[in-house]
């Protein structure tokens, strides 16, 4: 392992080294704002901090085009797999493009590099004797002549009995599934039921692996709650050994030679996309390497000690960037394990969940499409991307599920960045054309106002950048646009038009800290705003500054540390103001809002159906069941005796012996309780964490299995019986009336 020994790790005044991943997207659809709100956005806003702080980042990203999702799409549209990912993968890197994502590099796991990346990655741990082989019966389609793997069969789900449930995952209770568990299977691609044949697949033995797992998240206390309860939770039931192969005919092929050590035939054989899908975090960092000029240059970042190496992901991707990814890199040895795994939870949109078949979702494209072209000039992709960065850096479902509505955007932009910070740079800036002939005016005898002001400004940057390095991003985001509201604070408190006639120097004191405090701005804004920081650093004529964008910055660049300091010395010439955010119209708003779940558009054709189909969407057969009779009427203080709290689950696991419960810790805010809920038949323990809950907080404890629960959490039943959680946005402890 080249550069590993502990004095290779740079010195404290090197810059640090970040490798920062966000999830591959499967190049089998267009990119929707709930990918963005999970993965990607947080990934950049990261990533683009880093740089400004001057570190030295890789950051990688790439389509992932294998695996199951891609062939169905391919057999349901009679295409070539290849066919449907040399159309997506242009498709998605472009709409990353115009979003204004800045990736280093932008890769796809159909290329050279990755096959041979990952087979050798496989190679090594075959020869390391770290999978285990077994041999078992498995469903085949005799018509399709095919094994059944994963979304290939579909049957009843064996925990809720829900018709619909797939190989791998029942969708409606979220169980895992293998697809031998499944009653009356029956083949997706034929409908033909299947028969028993028997296989050999490699297996990742993920049970005897769990010690060595539990020991390095235990070295990672500071990882967020909504993902460590999540491995927590796979912990207490136990990992279990994951086939790592697949009898399909899509994918990175078993290596002959590999299987040939065993007596087998590598015929027919590919390696599981989740095996392959974060190699390609690898082998992109390696295309990224010889891009550069410097074949060997990605070692340094995944296996040298001193790189931290932080994966982007929505929740769905936990179990695998944080348990079967590490213990592939664990197995292997060479490389640097992850620093954190910043997984958010999802977003919602108008309420509901995001549903691709249904078009209840809003794609990037189509957005960038529409908002842009409002624009005259060439940078109105740029500009509308701004927008929805900053609504979305807003709202990031990062502790919990949250909700992007159009008002919500609407009231973004025109409240906060056309009323905010738009009009603190445009009044600041037209002040100084108009009264000090566009320069920046000197400060002198600054008041105590002038000094608050100028000691407050200095404090931001640090105070931002720890919120950026705990992964806060929508509170560094929040904090940001707080110095714009203490520059507008400033300038209405210190009234330069009245002092302009009566006392000149203070009004050229309040311009001058004002054109500071945009300074500081087009460099603290540009993580969430690059278009808008571009801008206001022309209008500022602000150079020698870092860009968040890859490549070289000029030489002694100022950077974020810089931005707590006045930046513009007096007498520097100033350009022409601009104005820098146009308010939102209503017939914009409502024209998006009319296209929700509308499918007569080009969306219905570039949709992705495998992935995103939601638990509501399954439930959505008509109940014949009759209502429930309504109860008595009570009177207004029977109804104020209950206290209704809103909570956080932190925890959820099996009780055991008791088939319908499960234990939950329930965070109020001001305490922790301990609920026991009827619902492990219908909802997994993991689907649990991180909701935000309605609890009856002054229930009388009861005991059940041993265990108390001190309150209960509030469900909708259904005419069918189908249990749903009433979830809130409310924060902990929240009372609800
Ligand atoms: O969930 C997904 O969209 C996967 N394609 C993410 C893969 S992330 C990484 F492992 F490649
Ligand atoms: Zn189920």
């Amino acid at each position: 392992m080249p550069d590993s020994s502990p004095d290779a790790s740079p010195p404290s005044d090197s810059p640090e080294r970040h490798l920062i991943t966000a999830a591959l997207p499967y190049a089998n659809g267009p990119v929707h704002i709930g990918q963005i709100a999970g993965a990607y956005l947080p990934a950049d806003l990261y990533a683009r901090y880093r740089r400004l702080q001057g570190e030295d980042v890789a950051f990688i990203c790439g389509s992932d085009e294998m695996g199951v999702a891609i062939l169905m799409r391919a057999l349901r549209e009679d295409r070539s797999p290849q066919d449907i990912v040399d159309a997506y993968h242009p498709h998605i890197r472009e709409s990353f493009e115009r979003f204004g994502m800045s990736f280093d590099y932008y890769g796809r796991t159909t290329s050279d590099v990755h096959r041979e990346t990952s087979q050798s990655f496989f190679r090594l741990l075959d020869e390391k004797d770290a999978f285990k082989l077994k041999t078992e019966e498995q469903l085949y389609d005799p018509e399709a002549e095919m094994f059944l793997a994963d979304r290939f069969v579909m049957g009843i789900c064996p925990v809720c009995g829900f018709e619909e449930a797939y190989g791998d995952q029942c969708e409606k209770c979220g169980s895992a599934l293998s697809p031998t568990e499944l009653e009356n299977p029956r083949s997706t691609l034929t409908d033909a039921t299947p028969e028993l044949k028997e296989t050999t697949h490699w297996y990742l033995p993920l049970g005897e692996m769990q010690g060595d797992l539990e020991d390095w998240i235990d070295t990672h206390p500071e990882w967020k709650n909504n993902v460590l309860g999540q491995v927590q939770s796979w912990f207490n039931e136990g990992l279990k050994d994951r086939a790592i192969t697949r009898d399909v005919p899509w994918g990175v092929p078993v290596p002959p030679d590999v299987a040939e050590r065993h007596g087998l035939d590598a015929e027919g054989k590919v390696i599981y996309v989740w095996f392959d899908a974060p190699i390609g975090y690898i082998s992109a960092t390696k295309e990224w390497a010889a891009e550069q000029g410097d074949p060997d240059a990605w070692k340094t970042y995944w296996q040298d000690d001193g790189t931290r190496l932080v994966h982007f992901i929505g929740k769905d991707n936990i179990v695998f960037h944080c348990l079967m990814f590490p213990a592939m890199l664990q197995a292997h040895g060479d490389y640097v394990l992850p620093d954190n795994v910043p997984a958010n939870e999802f977003l919602n949109l108008e309420g509901r969940k995001l549903s691709t078949s249904r078009n209840w979702a809003v794609w990037l494209h189509e957005y960038l499409d529409d908002l842009g072209s409002q624009y005259a000039d060439e940078h109105g992709d740029a500009r509308a991307a701004d927008l929805l960065r900053y609504a979305l850096a807003a709202t990031l479902p990062e502790t919990k599920d949250a909700d992007f509505s159009w008002d919500g955007f609407q009231q973004r932009v025109n409240g906060e960045l056309a009323d905010v910070l738009g009009n603190f740079v445009n009044r600041t800036m037209t002040f100084a054309d108009r009264y000090f002939d566009g320069e920046v005016p000197p400060l002198e005898d600054p008041k105590e106002a002038d000094r608050e002001v100028l000691a407050k400004m200095a404090g931001f940057p640090d105070t931002i950048g720890d919120l950026y390095e705990a992964y806060r991003l929508r509170e560094a985001v929040f904090e940001t646009m707080n110095l714009a509201r203490l520059g507008n604070k400033y300038f209405n408190d210190t009234e330069p038009w009245h002092t302009r006639s009566s006392d000149p120097q203070a009004a050229a004191n309040t311009v001058h800290l004002c054109l500071q405090i945009c300074a500081s701005l087009a460099i603290l804004i540009e993580p969430v705003l690059p278009d808008a920081a571009r801008r206001l650093r022309a209008m500022l004529r602000l150079d020698g500054v870092r860009t968040s964008t890859p490549g070289a910055d000029p030489a002694g660049a100022s950077g974020w540390a810089d931005a707590g300091e006045p930046l513009l010395d007096a007498g520097h010439e100033l350009a022409e103001p601009d104005i820098l955010f146009d308010k939102i119209d209503d017939d914009v708003i409502e024209a998006q809002i009319d296209k929700l779940g509308s499918t007569d558009d080009e969306s219905s054709e570039l949709e992705s159906t495998d992935d995103m189909e939601s638990t509501d969407e399954m439930n959505d057969t008509e109940a014949t069941e009759p209502y429930a009779d309504l109860k008595d009427t009570i009177g207004f203080e029977d109804f104020m005796e209950m206290d209704l709290r809103v909570g956080t689950v932190t925890e959820a696991e099996p009780v055991p012996d008791a088939d319908k419960l499960l234990r939950l810790e329930v965070d109020l805010g001001f305490e922790e309780r301990q609920i026991l809920a009827g619902v492990a038949q219908v909802m997994e323990p993991d689907a649990l964490i991180g909701t935000s809950v309605v609890v009856v907080a002054n229930l009388a404890p009861k005991e059940m299995f041993g265990l108390e629960s001190q309150g209960m959490v509030l469900m909708a039943e259904d005419r069918d019986g189908t249990l749903s959680l009433l979830t809130t946005e409310g924060e902990d402890g929240a009372v609800i009336r």
